[in-house]
């Protein structure tokens, strides 16, 4: 009997514990954020940069209401590999995937595989077409506008141009210029392009186009380019437009190669603001950048992913038409970058 009424009592335990178990997983799963991040490649720097950043406010997300959990998987340029990629990484249990897109015209399957599993996705940094973003109420995009880092880029450099005349070294009154151009097809290429010539021209500058090179956002690939250019161009270019910083001081790169002295080299203007970037205008080696906001991208990414599975903290978000996020950039000079620069080292 003794026993009996023991096995019972061990038993309605066992079910007490097991009742226990299920609730307190249940509240777990629930308040856990395993973001999925596909990124186009991540030799890529600015992108390597503004990973950082994601990383690190997914941490210091974390609570005791949250557990955050970040796996990131690199395409390294091929958009199959990332469509593989999404696939695993929803089968491995994410609940929130952040998508850099290798083809941004290309989002389809990866889009039919998420509401397949209803996980919501956070396009970032490579903008799909707007058309492509409304075939789902669950698909966001956080970025920037290129067309202000290209106004930016265009004010910082003619005010270096305009206060410093030996910049037109053949003093022929205009600015022989080329630029170095992102991947082609990408929203930031040739919008930068275009507004930053057409914004230094507004400002009374006489602008004459030598050459342009595309060398896909690459440090490399520009320092080659450029050495085409020299060789071509000789003495005769005075401003290098770069649509990023690796590609300016990729440019940079092939001259000191050619052993210039400054005296001897054009202005350089790049956008993003990297480490190295910001670095390059303390030294007086980059006459100006734009900042490409990796922290408030990162940030904004971090909250949204947060908000779609908690449900809370959506209505802060502030969207323009539903479901885009676009942080501000802004302008890097000589004065400035020291802000910058601590902000980056922080
Ligand atoms: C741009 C950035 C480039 C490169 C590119 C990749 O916004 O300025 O440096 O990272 O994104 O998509
Ligand atoms: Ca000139």
């Amino acid at each position: 009997m003794k026993r009996k009424k023991a096995a019972a009592g061990v038993l309605c335990c066992l079910g007490i514990l097991f009742l226990c178990a299920c609730t307190q997983h249940q509240t777990k799963t629930s308040d856990r954020l395993y973001v999925g991040v596909a990124c186009y490649d991540q030799r890529d720097t600015f992108l390597g940069e503004l990973l950082n950043c994601f990383k690190e406010k997914m941490s210091d997300m974390e609570s005791d209401d949250l557990k955050t959990i970040v796996t990131v998987r690199d395409a390294a340029g091929s958009q199959k590999t990332q469509d593989d990629q999404v696939k695993e990484l929803i089968d491995a249990g994410c609940n929130v995937l952040c998508v850099n897109l290798v083809d941004r015209a290309d989002p389809s399957e990866i889009i039919d595989l998420a509401r397949e599993k209803e996980v919501p996705i956070i396009f970032f940094n490579r903008e799909p077409v707007a058309e492509d973003l409304r075939q789902w109420d669950q698909l966001y995009y956080v970025g920037a506008d290129a067309k202000e880092s290209g106004v930016m880029q265009g004010e910082v450099a003619a005010e270096v141009i305009m206060s410093d005349s030996g910049i037109d070294r053949n003093r022929d009154g205009k600015i022989q210029y080329v630029v170095l151009e992102g991947e082609p097809g990408h929203q930031d290429a040739i919008i930068r392009t275009e507004n930053a010539v057409e914004t230094i021209r507004s400002k009374g500058i006489s602008l004459e186009k030598l050459s342009n090179g595309i060398a896909n956002w690459n440090r490399a690939q520009a320092q080659n380019r450029m050495q085409q250019l020299i060789a071509q161009y000789q003495n005769e270019i005075e401003l290098v437009l770069a649509n990023n910083d690796d590609m300016a001081l990729g440019a940079i790169d092939a001259y000191v190669k050619l052993n210039r002295t400054e005296a001897g080299m054009p202005v350089f203007f790049g956008i993003d603001g990297t480490t190295d970037g910001l670095q390059a205008v303390v030294d007086s080696k980059l006459a100006g950048t734009v900042y490409n906001d990796k922290v408030g991208q990162a940030d904004a990414m971090a909250k949204l992913a947060a908000a779609l599975i908690t449900g809370e903290g959506m209505d802060e978000i502030k969207y323009k038409n539903g479901k885009y996020i676009y942080v501000p950039y802004s302008k890097v000079t000589q004065e400035n970058v020291g802000e910058y620069l601590r902000k980056s080292k922080k």
